[in-house]
C-alpha cells in the first residue's frame, strides 16, 4: 500500500527520500514521486515535483532530481485506488498555483463532493485521484482565511481536514514556508523520526530506521509542524500538545537482506532467534510472567481472537491450548467479519487482537467495537507504538523484528508462540480449574515451548528436501493441504502462503471433511500435502491420505511421526513436539515450500502481485 517519507535537515534530501522509498518498496506500489524545494535565482524557493508511473528507479535515474541540493522534501509510493497507475495520478499532488504539495496515504471517501465544491470555486483538478482535493482545499482555506503566515498555512490544513471523510496520513510542503513540513493523520499510520538538527516523517519505521531510532507516533486527529530543529504537535483544535518520544530497539541491519536472495527467505531462517526473543523473559520465574497482573481472568466466560490472514491462522492454531488449559470457550474470527456481525461481547468477554503491523484497518475497527462493548482487550503486535498498541487495554509484543516480505512468516511463529504462552498464563492464574494430570501436562508444555527455537532450527534442515518437492509442484495448477486439528490450521496457513506468492490455486481442508464434497476434486496428478503431527488422530489422517492416493493424487507428508506405510513415498520428517505447538514447527517446511515454488516460477517473492504488507484500508 502507499508509502510516505519526508526529510528536513541539512543533508541533501533526495538520497534520504529515495532510500526511504526503496525500503518501502515491499509495501507494493505502482508509481512514485518526490517534491523538493530548490532555491531559484531570485532567492525564493521553487517547488519541484518529480513523479512517474513504475518503480522508484525512475526517480533514481532522473538527472534533474539528482542535481537537487534541497534539504527538505516529501516523497511517496502510490498503490492505485482512485485512478489508474499513471504519472498524472502519482503523488505529490499540488494546488493549481503549484505552491503547495501533498503526499497522502488513505482514502478520501467524500472526494467526489469535494471535487465538485472546488470546481465550483474555479479550481481545476487534473488527476483522477481523491488526493488532489487536499492541496487545493488547503489553498482555498489559506486564501479565504487571509492569514498568510506559517500559522495561517497550519490553520488552512486543519480547516481542510475538517472537510475530509475517510482516512489519511498526509505530508504538506509549500515553497512559501521552506523551513517546515506539516503532517496530519487519521486512520492511517504516520511516525515522526527525531534526529539531531534534522527530522523525518514516514508511514513505516523501516523507511528511516537507518537515520534514527527515536520516534513520535502520531495519533488520529493530530497535526505536527516539523522544522529541522523543532517538532510542534497540535490536536484537532490546534492546541499545542506534548507527545512522548519512543526508542525503537530494531536494528537497521534487520531491514536488510544480509546476503539472502530475498527477505522472505531471510525471515524464514530468522525464526529460531525471533521465537527465542518472543519467549524472552516470560519464563524467568517458575510461573509464566506477563504484564497482565491486574486482569482477573476468572471473570471471563468467552474469549474471541480476532485478526486477518496469517495472524488469524495463528489464533486458530492456539484454540486447542486455550480451551484445554485456560478452559474458556474460544472463538476465532476474521476482523472484517467480526466488525460487521454484532458479536456477543460484554465485560465477561476477553478479546485478543493479533497483528504484525498493528495497522490493519479491519482489526483496528474490530478492536474499537470490542472496547465500546466493555470487553477487556489484549493486543499481540509486532510493530512497537503502532495504532493497535495505542488502542488496546494491554499489549504483548512479539519480538520478530521488522518483517519486510509481504508474506508473513516469522510473525506467524512468534504470534503462535506468544498465544500459547498467554493461554498457559491464564491457566496458571486459574489453576483451580485444572486437575493433577493437567497440571503435569501444563508443565510439560512449558518445557516444549522452551525447546521451540531448537526445534525450528532442526525443521529448517528440511530445506533441501523441500526444494526437490518444489521442482514438481511449481508446474501444478492446484495444490491441496489437509490435516486435522492443529494440522488443519497449519494447512490453512500453508495454503495461503503458497497461493499468495506462487499464484498457484490452493485450498486447505480438514481431512475428515473431504468426504463431504471436496474429494470430488481428487484425480490424477493433483498434489495433496498432508500434515500429520498428532499421534491420537494419526490413523485417521493417514486413512484420508490413502483415499486420495486411490483417486490418483500425489501425496506428500509433513510429519513428526513414524509412518510405516509403503503407499507414501514422499515424507518430510520434522522434529517432534506437542501437537499444540506443532504448527510452529510444521509450518517451517511449508513456508519453504511456498518460497521455493515461487522461486521456480521466477516470481518476485517479496512483493507478490496485488498485495500490500500493511492493509491500512478496509
Ligand atoms: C499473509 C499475510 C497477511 C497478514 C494480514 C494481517 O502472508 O501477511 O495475511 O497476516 O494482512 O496483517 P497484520 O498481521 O499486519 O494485521
Amino acid at each position: 500500500m502507499c508509502g510516505i517519507v519526508g526529510y528536513i535537515g541539512t543533508k541533501k534530501a533526495v538520497p534520504v527520500l529515495i532510500n526511504g522509498l526503496l525500503s518501502l518498496e515491499y509495501r507494493g506500489y505502482d508509481s512514485a514521486g518526490i517534491a523538493v524545494l530548490n532555491s531559484s535565482k531570485s532567492s525564493d524557493y521553487e517547488l519541484d515535483i518529480f513523479r512517474d508511473k513504475g518503480r522508484v528507479k525512475n526517480l533514481q535515474d532522473n538527472k534533474d532530481l539528482q542535481k537537487s541540493d534541497s534539504t527538505i522534501g516529501i516523497a511517496h509510493t502510490r498503490w492505485a485506488t482512485h485512478g489508474i497507475p499513471s504519472k498524472e495520478n502519482a503523488h505529490p499532488h499540488t494546488n493549481n498555483d503549484k505552491n503547495i504539495a501533498v503526499v497522502h496515504n488513505g482514502i478520501i471517501e467524500n472526494y467526489d463532493k469535494l471535487r465538485t465544491f472546488l470546481s465550483n470555486k474555479g479550481y481545476t483538478l487534473y488527476s483522477e485521484t481523491d488526493t488532489e482535493v487536499i492541496p487545493n482545499l488547503v489553498d482555498y482555506y489559506y486564501k479565504k482565511n487571509k492569514d498568510f503566515s506559517e500559522a495561517g498555512l497550519l490553520k488552512a490544513v486543519a480547516d481542510t481536514l475538517n472537510d475530509l471523510i475517510g482516512s489519511y496520513a498526509i505530508g504538506v510542503l509549500s515553497n512559501n514556508f521552506p523551513d517546515q513540513i506539516i503532517v496530519a493523520k487519521k486512520d492511517s499510520p504516520l511516525v515522526v523520526g527525531k534526529g539531531d538538527g534534522e527530522n523525518y516523517i514516514a508511514s513505516d519505521i523501516p523507511a528511516v530506521l537507518s537515520h534514527t531510532k527515536n520516534f513520535y507516533f502520531m495519533e488520529d486527529g493530530e497535526l505536527a509542524v516539523i522544522s529541522k530543529d523543532n517538532i510542534d504537535f497540535y490536536n484537532t483544535f490546534l492546541k499545542k500538545i506534548k507527545k512522548d518520544l519512543k526508542n525503537i530497539e530494531w536494528d537497521s541491519t534487520q531491514s536488510e537482506k544480509n546476503g539472502y536472495d530475498d527477505f522472505m527467505l531471510k525471515e524464514i531462517f530468522e525464526q529460531p532467534k525471533a521465537v527465542l526473543e518472543t519467549i524472552g523473559t516470560s519464563f524467568e520465574k517458575d510461573k509464566i510472567n506477563l504484564p497482565l497482573d491486574d486482569i482477573k481472568f476468572s471473570k471471563f466466560n468467552k474469549i474471541y481472537i480476532v485478526a486477518c490472514g496469517t495472524a488469524m491462522h495463528a489464533g486458530l492454531a492456539t484454540k486447542y491450548t486455550f480451551e484445554k488449559f485456560a478452559k474458556i470457550p474460544m472463538e476465532v474470527d476474521v476482523s472484517s467479519e467480526f466488525r460487521y456481525r454484532d458479536p456477543l461481547i460484554n465485560e465477561h468477554t476477553l478479546c485478543i487482537f493479533i497483528s504484525q503491523s498493528g495497522e490493519t484497518a479491519d482489526t483496528i475497527a474490530a478492536l474499537k467495537l470490542a472496547k465500546s462493548k466493555g470487553s477487556t482487550t489484549i493486543a499481540i503486535v509486532n510493530v512497537i507504538g503502532s495504532s493497535i498498541t495505542r488502542l488496546a487495554d494491554y499489549v504483548l509484543y512479539t519480538h520478530a523484528g521488522p518483517e519486510i516480505a509481504v508474506a508473513s512468516t516469522k510473525a506467524y511463529t512468534c504470534q503462535t508462540t506468544l498465544l500459547n504462552i498467554l493461554a498457559l498464563y491464564i491457566a496458571e492464574n486459574n489453576l483451580n480449574n485444572l486437575d493433577d494430570k493437567e497440571v503435569k501436562e501444563l508443565a510439560s508444555l512449558k518445557k516444549d515451548i522452551l525447546s521451540l527455537p531448537q526445534k525450528i532450527e532442526d525443521a529448517l534442515k528440511t530445506a533441501d528436501a523441500v526444494k526437490d518437492i518444489a521442482k514438481n509442484i511449481y508446474k501444478k495448477k492446484d495444490v491441496f493441504f489437509i490435516g486435522r486439528n492443529t494440522d488443519y490450521t497449519v494447512s490453512l496457513e500453508a495454503s495461503l502462503k503458497l497461493k499468495e506468492i506462487s499464484y498457484i490455486h490452493s485450498d486447505a481442508y480438514a481431512a475428515g471433511e473431504l468426504k463431504h464434497g471436496s474429494i470430488a476434486l481428487m484425480e490424477d496428478s493433483v498434489d495433496v500435502i498432508g500434515i500429520v503431527t498428532n499421534t491420537k488422530i494419526l490413523p485417521k489422517t493417514i486413512s484420508n491420505l490413502e483415499e486420495v492416493i486411490t483417486r490418483g493424487a500425489n501425496v506428500y507428508i509433513i510429519t513428526d511421526q513414524t509412518i510405516d506405510n509403503k503407499a507414501f513415498k514422499n515424507i518430510i520428517s520434522i522434529p517432534k513436539i506437542s501437537y499444540m505447538l506443532s504448527p510452529i514447527v510444521s509450518v517451517i517446511p511449508l513456508q519453504l515450500l511456498a518460497y521455493y515454488v515461487a522461486k521456480n516460477k521466477k516470481l518476485d517473492v517479496d512483493k507478490p502481485r496485488n498485495l500490500a504488507k500493511s492493509v491500512t484500508v478496509e
